[in-house]
């Protein structure tokens, strides 16, 4: 059993197999936040309710006001005088905002529901349980459900809530976070993920001072340039040291992740869909679902923070039968041919890819309408036969027959003013009466909340797909949301469009899977523009950044691997001087960081130097090689490369510690350097293990605690792998 109740004291015990999360009931009814940590064998700890408080030694009873601005609320709701950030406001008939909400009931059961329109962690009944707590506010009589779900096994708790308007008044919800953390402060820091396009998710870290501290997103998706997540860590906390409680959003759209530190010293972290441009009219009878905020405690550091992540999204969010499989190495002709291919060409590289143990072509932009460059033809979702003058069907035949795997570009999202279907449907492109639309990328977006628009998109994709053998889709969409208007809804509706696009977005990519189980999706935003959990529902692998450079890819890599399973990190091998920063890496390190990820090219394999070339059939083999222990093993980060320490070091080691993968790269080389040792983790102390191609035995407990010395390199951007295995 994770989850307790006892009825006496008033507390709610749910245990993980190793934290404990406490959650008490005032005598009024509020719902309060006991504990969070390390996992607690009693279910004592009810002081923490702090119901004694009071603001000063003068003020002897229990005033209302002063105990709701102390008081550690599960769900904080504005407007009746807890000051601090609320999670819940709710609006009345009368204009009026105000809400505060009681216990009524619970339930706890074994299992998971599913979450209506969102994507959502999942699992058994023995590998999950689920408490819900039934609170009300009885003046506008309004239903509130917080649930909790505990993954005992991956030390994970998943928060989610859902409004019912049980009373007879047209309310609006203006904002409707998903879940709260209040905790004593423990002179937390704040790790956060931040970027920009071709530069995502590094990480960053910072103290948290009095006031707030917000991450967010008014983008309409998730963005390049935060991150819907959020870690507070106790002060010096390490790889493998320090207390990390980790939040994270499963939700593709506008967000807030915002921290406060209150006058007394306490932390409230919320989370949720973003309340700017956000008021969402719920009539008598109707309700609303907020998206799921996943809960990570670690008491050892960032590593165990990331291994209970990746064990989390492998097993219960990535749907895909692709989550363990070997996933077909592609070659994607992107940064090949940008715009300028045909059949030939197409042929030509599918050829040369064959003989080099490549296995699928990935035909990206430019095969539709009459797209030559980004600024026509997104929506008219026909083949270009100036282009691929036989055909699609023809294409993807003669590509089989070469022996690859066909796979294809889309971006269903998207409409370009130069396209057949803007001028016969102008109304379908979101856009503010009276107003031109802004233009980005020449193209606006779609109103995917429009039912007809959204079956208009996702016909085209599929009639592409039902017309020949395409195994993998690259669902893009390259562009930032503006000019929130939709012909398709009144004005009292207007406020909630943004979340009703990512709803659009979602039915779309779960109208697509289902229909096509076998297909491998690969989500995809202008790089990582959306890569976040609720992608990860429908697309077992997300494309990371269009930055393909290999010193660039260290950090990306890195943040995002904090967080997300190697197998799910869209990672190629590309040409040199590389696009974006016009370095020149070494094609081993391109390869070796690409390995770091789903691997593959992106490159013009019948124009790259020969001995580029020829080093492809040995990097595939890699990938075939390591592809299991990548897609299963435990990710440790050794060591992160900064300007006085040059140098990047991760390794992946079997959870049974039989092998161990160490990947080095010497970012820059230092004169007279020092040798570097590098310890390892997560092997077995007491075993022996070989390096491999040599002689070399070592103690498990050598490698981790003495280290083991890394040979020194010659030049930048050089790097090395060492394959640890178990005697
Ligand atoms: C952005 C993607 O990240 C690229 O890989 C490529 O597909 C382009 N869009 C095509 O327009």
């Amino acid at each position: 059993m994770s989850i307790q109740f006892d009825e006496k004291q008033k507390i709610f015990k749910l245990d993980t197999d190793g934290t404990t999360y406490m959650i008490g009931l005032s005598p009024e009814g509020y719902v309060g936040h006991i504990y969070y940590g390390k996992r607690l064998r009693s279910p004592g700890g009810k002081y923490c309710l702090r119901m004694e408080e009071t603001p000063s030694p003068s003020v002897k009873k229990r005033e209302k006001s002063s105990f709701l601005d102390r008081f550690p609320m599960e769900y904080p709701t504005g407007g009746i005088g807890d000051y601090r950030e609320s999670c819940l406001n709710v609006r009345n008939e009368q204009g009026c905002m105000g809400c505060e909400i009681f216990y009524k009931s619970h339930t706890i059961e074994k299992g998971k529901p599913a979450l209506e329109g969102l994507p959502a962690s999942f699992g058994t009944e023995e590998q999950v349980e689920t408490l819900e707590l039934l609170c009300v506010d009885p003046v506008p009589q309004i239903e509130v459900i917080l649930s909790y779900s505990v993954f005992a096994k991956e030390d994970v708790i998943t928060r989610s809530v859902k409004i019912i308007n049980q009373g007879q008044q047209q309310l609006r919800l203006e904002k409707v976070y998903s879940a709260c953390l209040d905790m004593d402060n423990m002179d937390f820091e704040m790790l956060s993920l931040c970027g920009s396009w071709a530069r995502e998710r590094h990480i960053q870290r910072e103290k948290i001072n009095y006031g707030k501290r917000v991450i967010s997103s008014a983008k309409g998706e998730s963005s390049h340039q935060e991150h819907p997540f959020m870690a507070l860590l106790t002060p010096e906390t390490t790889q493998d040291k320090g207390e990390v409680y980790g939040m994270h959003f499963v939700y593709s759209g506008n967000f807030t992740a915002q921290a406060e530190r209150t006058q007394f010293d306490r932390i409230r972290a919320v989370m949720g869909v973003s309340s700017e441009e956000f008021c969402w009219k719920l009539a008598p009878g109707e309700s609303f679902q907020a998206p799921e905020v996943v809960l990570v405690y670690s008491a050892e550091g960032l590593d165990k923070m990331t291994h209970s992540l990746h064990d989390f999204y492998r097993e219960h969010m990535i749907r895909s039968q692709y989550k363990y499989k070997k996933r077909p190495i592609l070659i994607n002709n992107w940064e090949a041919t940008y715009f300028d291919f045909d059949t030939d060409k197409l042929l030509d590289i599918a050829r040369e890819a064959k003989k080099n143990g490549i296995e699928m072509l990935v035909m990206d932009d430019g095969w539709f309408g009459k797209r030559n460059c980004d600024d026509s033809s997104l929506g008219d979702w026909y083949v270009n036969e100036e282009k691929l003058t036989t055909g699609l069907p023809d294409l993807v035949k003669r590509v089989n027959e070469i022996g690859l795997e066909f796979g294809i570009w889309f971006e269903p999202e998207m409409i370009s003013p130069d396209s057949e279907l803007y001028r016969a449907h102008p109304d379908w492109a979101f856009c503010i009466r009276g107003r031109e639309a802004t233009q980005s990328r020449a193209q606006y977006v779609l109103d995917l909340t429009r039912q007809e628009v959204r079956d208009y998109a996702y016909e085209c994709v599929a009639k592409i797909l039902r017309s020949a053998p395409i195994s993998y889709v690259k669902w893009d969409m390259n562009r930032q949301l503006s000019d929130m208007g939709s012909f398709g809804w009144g004005e009292e509706r207007q406020q909630e469009l943004f979340h009703r696009y990512v709803l659009g977005l979602y039915e779309m990519q779960e109208r697509l899977v289902t229909e096509f189980p076998d297909l491998l999706l690969e989500n995809c935003s202008s790089g990582g523009g959306r890569f976040d959990p609720g992608m990860l529902y429908y697309s077992p692998q997300i494309w990371c950044s269009d930055n393909t450079d290999a010193v660039e890819r260290l950090r990306i890599q890195e943040g995002t691997a904090l967080l997300y399973p190697l197998s799910s990190i869209g990672a190629h091998v590309s040409d040199c001087p590389n696009h974006i920063v016009g370095r020149v890496t070494t094609f081993e390190t391109r390869g070796h960081v690409a390995l770091a990820g789903t691997f593959g090219y992106e490159l013009d394999i019948t124009k790259i130097q020969e001995e580029d070339r020829n080093q492809i059939p040995q990097q595939t083999e890699l990938y075939h090689k390591y592809r299991e222990l990548t897609q299963r093993g435990d990710y440790y980060r050794i060591s992160s490369w900064t300007d006085s320490k040059p140098y990047d070091c991760w390794e992946i080691a079997a959870k049974d510690g039989s092998e161990a993968l160490v990947t080095f790269v010497q970012v820059r080389a230092v004169p007279n350097m020092p040798g570097r040792n590098i310890r390892l983790k997560g092997l077995e102390a007491e075993a022996e293990y070989r390096l491999e191609g040599t002689e070399e035995i070592y103690q498990g407990e050598e490698l981790m605690y003495c280290g083991f010395p890394v040979k020194q390199m010659q030049g930048d951007a050089v790097s090395c792998l060492y394959h640890f295995v178990r005697l």
